[in-house]
């Protein structure tokens, strides 16, 4: 089954470079690292964030590994995003719980939900940015 794709070009977000991962089970995450520069208009500096890859419902999608409420990594146990139902994601600094399917805060001190990364997979493969410019 093929995945939902998102545009490599958006109004917002460009796609300099790809790079492969394993896709992880049912329930599962795997993190990975990439670059990001803000607002190219201003030559802003780059730097590295943290991006997680979970599968759900059969499902995948990236988000980037920054709790909205403070800013924290969500897992303190490395690759620890599920819940112990393994219905949520959790960020274990102040327990905000976000939906898996689309990142949006359900409890807790978030105010808004995760941000989701692109992807894109032909159901075999899947590729997340490796680097990427916001504007
Ligand atoms: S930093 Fe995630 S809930 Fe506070």
């Amino acid at each position: 089954m093929a995945e939902h794709i998102d545009p490599t070009q958006t109004d917002t977000v460009h796609i300099t470079r790809w790079q492969r991962l394993d896709p992880p089970a049912e329930g599962k995450a795997v993190t990975f690292t990439y670059i990001e520069k803000i607002d190219v208009d201003y030559e802003l500096p780059e730097h590295a964030y943290e991006g997680f890859l979970i599968r759900f419902n059969g499902n995948l999608h990236a988000y980037r590994n920054s709790c909205p409420h403070m800013g924290s990594p969500l897992d303190w146990l490395p690759g620890r995003f599920f819940s112990e139902e393994g219905n949520q994601l959790v960020c274990h600094t102040h327990d905000a719980r976000f939906n898996p399917a689309d990142g949006a805060c359900i409890s807790g001190p978030c105010p808004n939900g995760l941000s989701e990364l692109p992807l894109r997979s032909d159901g075999h493969t899947v590729e997340v940015p490796s680097a990427l410019n916001e504007r």
